[in-house]
């Protein structure tokens, strides 16, 4: 068998509070992802998804456990694993494309790809929300990355951009990028992933981890994924 894209094994984080007391943020979390797949993770607030995003990436390390990437140990960020952070963290005093170009040079096309081509020579601050989430996506993906980190990349976007945006990212992974979604969002979890992982409240575990094994698109086999839907609903009020 070739080896995972991705293994955590026995993952577990704290931090301090700044008082000397310890907050776990992420327990005993265990997870293979391998290429191809589009891994959803679904899970309340402060339960640590973002912070096992940045353990994944090597922003952070873990307390205890190891993260492999390719079987090799993550101590460090790579350009490998692309990022998209909750905010989109644009360098504010470079131009969209420039901050698109900074990590490599196809930024011409990402932002036709993104539907920015007329915004090349814009500044942050002159972009809607919405595009400065498109930027950042461009941004992740200009180095080619293998694995593709997105953390809430569609929240507060109104539904029309949502929608366009949920297809984008359908078609990034389409064309060969693995990718891991953090979302709040149980549809958009269900219409994107082939597979989702729920995460209990802080400490983070993994309750429950699910294959969703139907075609594309989803919004239209309404009845299995409306079933799905009640199921983890279920599970989701008891935890
Ligand atoms: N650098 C840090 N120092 C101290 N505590 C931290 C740090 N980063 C995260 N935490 C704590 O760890 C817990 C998990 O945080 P995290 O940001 O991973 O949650 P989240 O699931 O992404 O939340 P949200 O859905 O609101 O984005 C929280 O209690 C948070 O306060
Ligand atoms: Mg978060």
């Amino acid at each position: 068998m070739t080896t995972p894209l991705l293994q955590l094994e026995r993952i577990s984080k704290k931090f301090n509070d700044g008082e000397g007391k310890d907050i776990a943020a992420l327990q005993d979390i265990n997870l293979t992802v391998r290429e191809g797949e589009f891994v959803s993770i679904l899970g309340p607030s402060g339960c640590g998804k973002t912070t096992l995003l940045r353990i994944i990436s090597g922003l952070t390390l873990p307390s205890t456990g190891k993260c492999l990437y390719k079987g090799k140990p993550v101590n460090k960020p790579s350009l490998e694993r692309g990022y998209v952070f909750q905010d989109p963290r644009l360098f504010p005093w470079l131009t969209v494309l420039e901050n698109i170009n900074l990590a490599g040079g196809n930024g011409e096309e990402l932002l036709k790809k993104m539907r920015l081509s007329e915004f090349g020579n814009a500044m942050p601050h002159e972009l809607s929300g919405g595009m400065a989430k498109r930027v950042a996506l461009a941004r992740a993906l200009a180095p080619k990355p293998s694995l593709l980190l997105l953390d809430e990349p569609l929240t507060n976007l109104d539904l029309a951009l949502r929608e366009s945006l949920q297809g984008e990212l359908h078609r990034i992974w389409r064309e060969g990028v693995t990718c891991i979604l953090v979302t709040h969002d149980l549809d958009e979890a269900l219409e994107l992933g082939t597979r989702l992982i729920l995460l209990s409240k802080r400490p983070g575990k993994i309750y429950r981890d699910l294959s969703i094994d139907l075609p594309f698109p989803r919004r239209f086999v309404s009845e299995q994924l409306a079933e799905m839907k009640c199921q983890i609903k279920e599970w989701m009020e008891v935890q």
